[in-house]
């Protein structure tokens, strides 16, 4: 195991909270406003996402803009892995290391429910990324219905839904997967209520998690 899956919570005095869901599910948000709370309780806070901007990102994006054009399952599935791989070692174990509470919008949950909608086992996929990334203290997994989800892409950005990732059918398949993980790492939220209400449930869930600091943790 490299010391990037290091995952001995109580030898790591960083936190790392992932945020899950569909497309839509208003992820980025909740993410950037829990990193704002905790910024200004004079925590230091790392808020980062996946696919990150790197050179597999942006293949990444490529596909999410334009489809697959012939881009095989496993392929893609590379792109998503090596991503991680580096935001891992360069953004993420540092961290991690440092102290530091990490909040990451999408991780390997997302591998397992994306690739898997593809095709692809979601259990081989979830073996690959356990044995090679290091495990999130808590997931947040916000849950919303595909078509509230893509009503919410549509009003919201322009140019509306992706092509790779976002039709209606792909991402039934999504929410399905995502709906099966019974991690016990994961807290459920019904993030159809309005922002606020999904956030009150998002500090809920972080709850003791947050609440020692990371120095007791030393
Ligand atoms: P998204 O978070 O929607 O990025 P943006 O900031 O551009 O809105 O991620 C782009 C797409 O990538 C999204 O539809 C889900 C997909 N995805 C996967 O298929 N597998 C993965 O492992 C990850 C992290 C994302």
């Amino acid at each position: 195991m490299t010391p990037a899956a290091d995952n001995d919570i109580a030898k790591r005095p960083g936190r790392f909270v992932v945020f899950e869901g569909i497309d839509g599910s208003g992820k980025s948000t909740q993410a950037r406003r829990l990193a704002e709370v905790l910024g200004a309780e004079g925590r230091e806070v790392v808020l980062t996402r996946e696919p990150t901007d790197g050179l597999w990102g942006q293949k990444i994006r490529q596909i999410a803009a334009k489809g697959r054009q012939g881009i095989d399952p496993r392929t893609e599935l590379d792109y998503f892995v090596n991503d991680r791989q580096e935001h891992v070692d360069e953004v993420i174990a540092p961290a991690l290391a440092a102290g530091q509470v990490v909040i990451c919008d999408r991780y390997f949950y997302s591998t397992i429910a994306y690739q898997g909608a593809l095709g692809l086992d979601p259990d081989l996929i979830r073996q690959e990324n356990e044995g090679k990334f290091p495990r999130p203290d808590l997931v947040i997994l916000l849950e919303v219905p595909p078509n509230t989800g893509r009503r919410r892409i549509e009003a919201g950005r322009a140019g509306g839904t992706n092509q790779g990732y976002e039709g209606p059918e792909f991402l039934e398949r999504v929410g399905a997967i995502f709906a099966r993980m019974d991690d016990d790492n994961i807290r459920r939220i019904d993030a159809t209520r309005p922002a606020d209400e999904v956030f009150e449930a998002v500090l809920d869930a972080c709850g003791r998690l947050l609440e020692s600091t990371t120095k007791d943790n030393k």
